[in-house]
């Protein structure tokens, strides 16, 4: 028999014989059922898809993505029709000068910003056909954000930020401690669980950031430049984690940056140019532009 967990008093109800509000504290349990329903019911399509081998072989694409915007009478086009196919456990890397559309496009695919036209899907979902529970429910589940300034929130300890998305998910408290500790351990921070963002270096915070990023097991990871503001060695080493990620946890990465390290890691590197993909190079061809990079070194 399923249950829900209140809200309010935190108590697991029979979900087969409660009305809409909690035998307890009477809270209103709709969103809690709905939520249940709405889980089961994505695991059950997973599942058979699965079972029917149906699993997308693409779980991102875009089509025609045009993203305008208006400006004191201006209409600036950020992006200009950017059509891209990305496979699940990808590690794509988004290259192109400030200001060519980086962050306008991970917007559309994180669902954070709505396209002026085109399309976004992701596992083969239009995103603009879900409501805004659905949508809130992808982003939280389906999708793990990292943006350069780190966005960490200031007065909670590292072991708080990593579990904020979890309470979102509605998580128990006792697999939300273990999971962070276990991510935070991950990221090499296992000894800083109670430090505010404050307290940490510009690396740790970043490596804070990619564990609330894996919170709530993420398919996919968006990673808007998240070298930007880290010296040379501790940028590697979140790219050797985002690396570590993809390969050992099937995430796909979609990383947008300006970093040259970024490149040795990439399955393919996507040139995006004043809104418009310039090409899309792959692992074959990254291979050569290294040979020809430490050529020059030698
Ligand atoms: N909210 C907005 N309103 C108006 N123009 C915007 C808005 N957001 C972005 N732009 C414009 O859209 C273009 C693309 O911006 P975007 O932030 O996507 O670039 P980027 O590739 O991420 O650059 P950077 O490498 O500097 O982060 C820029 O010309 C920018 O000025
Ligand atoms: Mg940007």
């Amino acid at each position: 028999m399923p249950t829900v967990k209140c809200p309010e008093c935190k108590e697991e109800v029979d979900a087969g014989v409660v009305a809409t509000v909690c035998p307890n504290c009477k809270a209103d349990l709709r969103p809690a059922i709905e939520e249940e329903a709405r889980i089961r019911k994505d695991e059950d399509v997973s599942r058979k898809a699965e079972e029917d081998g149906l699993v997308a072989e693409f779980i991102v694409r875009t089509k025609d993505l045009v993203k305008e915007f208006v400006l004191g009478g201006t209409v600036l086009r950020a992006l200009k029709g950017v059509k891209l196919d990305i496979r699940r456990g990808e590690y794509i890397s988004i290259m192109g000068p400030s200001g060519s559309g980086k962050t306008t496009l991970f917007n559309m695919v994180g669902g954070l910003d709505k396209p002026t036209s085109g399309t976004v899907y992701i596992d083969e979902v239009d995103m603009a056909q879900l409501d805004a529970y659905e949508l809130a429910w992808l982003r939280c589940r389906k999708i793990g954000y990292i943006f350069q300034t780190f966005n960490l929130i200031p007065v909670m300890t590292a072991l708080e930020n990593v579990t904020l998305p979890m309470i979102f998910a509605g998580a128990t408290q006792d697999e939300m401690m273990e999971r962070a500790i276990h991510l935070l351990e991950t990221v090499g921070l296992g000894d800083r669980l109670h430090h505010k963002p404050n307290e940490l270096s510009g690396g740790q915070q970043q490596r804070v950031a990619v564990a609330r990023s894996l919170a709530n097991a993420p398919a996919i990871v968006l990673a808007d430049e998240p070298t930007g503001n880290l010296d040379l060695r501790t940028g590697k080493e979140i790219i050797d984690l985002l690396r570590q990620l993809n390969a050992e946890e099937g995430v796909t990465i979609i990383s947008a940056t300006h970093d040259l390290k970024m490149i040795d890691v990439s399955d393919r590197i996507v040139h995006i140019r004043d809104g418009a993909i310039e090409r899309i190079e792959d692992r074959s061809e990254i291979d050569l532009e290294i040979g020809r990079l430490e050529g020059a070194e030698d």
